[in-house]
């Protein structure tokens, strides 16, 4: 499974992407406020620090207005995907779009219906809002569940990329579901690190070590 981060903290992206953990970036209108940079240099920033796909949302409501703005999105680096939202004129932008050759993520994603049109408008990335579905009492994981088994049983090249994921055990959930992508905020992806028998077990280690008296170096 892919691991992008859901955020425009550039700081955070370079930490994590040393680390080899990022496969791509994903952000939204909501993360470009909260990073208070300008979103043509802030994606030109990340797209510069991560090699892969760097997802930039159009904010127009009409297909007409996302398709200039992607086009205008996708100018920024080879490595932009245009992301539109899941309504008509965004599925019509998808279209457009990704008949330019651009890649697309159709996002705010709630259901498997709304999944089969994305895939059928050609999109690379479909972004079911896992964390979102939970908030409201509907398991968000069922969903994509649903969309992996109608993906696969039509052969859809459009790939799942498990979005709105709040815990570890989203990430461990949908990456046992066969997601392609999850997208995660950076303390997230950092949290998937953590065990406390991991801080046990090293707590004894090092006071087992002290006794020894010893150095390695
Ligand atoms: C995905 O592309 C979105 O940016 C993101 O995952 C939304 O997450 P949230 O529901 O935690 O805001």
């Amino acid at each position: 499974m892919k691991f992008f981060v859901d955020t425009a903290d550039v700081e955070a992206i370079a930490e994590l992407n040393a680390l080899g953990m990022v496969d791509g970036v994903t952000t939204n209108p909501s993360l470009i406020m909260k990073s208070g940079r300008d979103i043509l240099e802030v994606t030109k920033e990340i797209c510069g620090i991560v090699a892969g796909p760097v997802s930039a949302e159009t904010v127009a409501l009409d297909a007409d207005g996302m398709i200039a703005e992607g086009r205008k999105l996708a100018e920024i680096a080879p490595n932009i995907t245009v992301k539109v939202p899941l309504t008509w004129d965004g599925l019509k932008a998808c279209k457009v779009l990704s008949g330019d050759g651009h890649m697309v993520n159709v996002t705010l994603c709630f259901s498997a219906n709304q999944a089969l049109l994305a895939a059928k408008a050609g999109a690379t990335f479909i972004s079911p809002f896992v964390g979102r579905l939970d908030d409201i009492n509907i398991d968000g994981m069922d969903l994509i569940g649903d969309i992996r088994t109608i993906y696969d049983n039509y052969d859809f090249n459009t790939q799942i990329l498990a979005a709105s994921i709040r815990t570890v055990n989203h990430v461990t959930q949908a990456a046992l579901i066969g997601a392609d992508v999850m997208t995660a905020p950076p303390e997230v992806i950092r949290k998937l690190a953590d065990h406390p028998l991991t801080d046990k077990g090293l707590d004894a280690f090092m006071k087992d070590w002290a006794k020894t008296g010893q150095k390695i170096l």
